[in-house]
């Protein structure tokens, strides 16, 4: 039956988790398979066709498992790739993630929208930035290194500091109020984020919003699980790497910056 077929999210590696936390908050009783494409990641530095590609070929394997909803959890892959889904899968919803850049600009006065150079230099996302409705300066920095900091599991974090700090070093006497995670990877990196940045800010990332829309699309179809118990939750990569599941389920276990958004009546 189609109410109990499981819900698809997809990354380019492991950033997606942090949109599969809120998924999985929304909807305890659903089951999910998550995939990431670690042995083709980062997709930051590819062509919007090289990502559109990839994203193409991950979800036709992923459509084998007839899901009853594929979320892209990846700000990268839904620029490049979400026109061509929807046109290769009608049968399936399609729900992707773009940077929170107008929830960021409606409650401050200097953003830093941190995503990949694929997410900043796409149509979508300068259609997003030319659609804004705000007074708020707007500054858009690419940090492929964070994407790097993750998909290594993490471990580097004195190098990660060094990157950010450097990274950081144009924004000396621009004091930010908020910083947009617009890729799925940096909530995990907040905390360095901030340390690099030495002051505190406001975070902003748009998975609660997509948790939220998917929900209402399985709703609004009549797809929910009637089930009662909590789902199962199943990690799948391409790469064959065993211990990388073990850190799949370490980041599905941490707290997140946006964790808040639960309490605030946000869903
Ligand atoms: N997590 C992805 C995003 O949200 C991209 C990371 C990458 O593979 O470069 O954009």
């Amino acid at each position: 039956m189609k109410n109990q077929a499981p819900i698809v999210v997809f990354d380019s590696g492991f950033g997606g988790i942090s949109v599969l936390k809120r998924l999985v908050s929304i909807m305890p009783n659903e089951d999910f398979l998550y995939y990431g494409d670690s042995s083709n990641a980062p997709y930051g530095p590819r062509t919007q066709e090289e990502v559109c590609k990839l994203t193409l070929s991950a979800i036709g394997f992923l459509a084998d498992r007839n899901p009853k909803a594929v979320v892209i959890a990846c700000n990268t892959a839904t620029a490049a790739s979400l026109d061509a889904l929807e046109a290769k899968f009608p049968h399936i919803p399609i729900i992707g993630i773009r940077p929170a850049v107008q929830q960021a600009a409606s409650a401050s006065h200097r953003v830093l929208v941190l995503a990949t150079q694929g997410t900043i230099q796409s149509t979508p996302f300068q259609n997003q930035l030319k659609h804004l409705v705000t007074d708020a300066e707007i500054i858009c920095t690419p940090a492929p290194g964070i994407v790097t900091y993750v998909e290594g599991t993490m471990k580097d974090r004195e190098g990660i500091l060094n990157y950010l700090r450097n990274l950081f070093l144009p924004l000396k006497d621009k004091h930010v109020d908020s910083v947009v995670l617009g890729c799925t990877h940096f909530p995990f990196a907040a905390d360095v984020i901030q340390e690099a940045l030495g002051y505190p800010v406001s975070f902003f990332d748009a998975s609660w919003d997509v948790a939220k829309t998917t929900c209402q699309i399985l709703e609004q179809s009549g797809n929910r699980n009637p089930q009662t118990e909590p789902g199962c939750v199943t990690f799948m990569s391409s790469s064959d790497d065993p211990q990388l599941m073990d850190f799949a389920r370490f980041l599905f276990n941490k707290n997140l910056p946006t964790d808040e958004y639960a309490t605030a009546g946000a869903i």
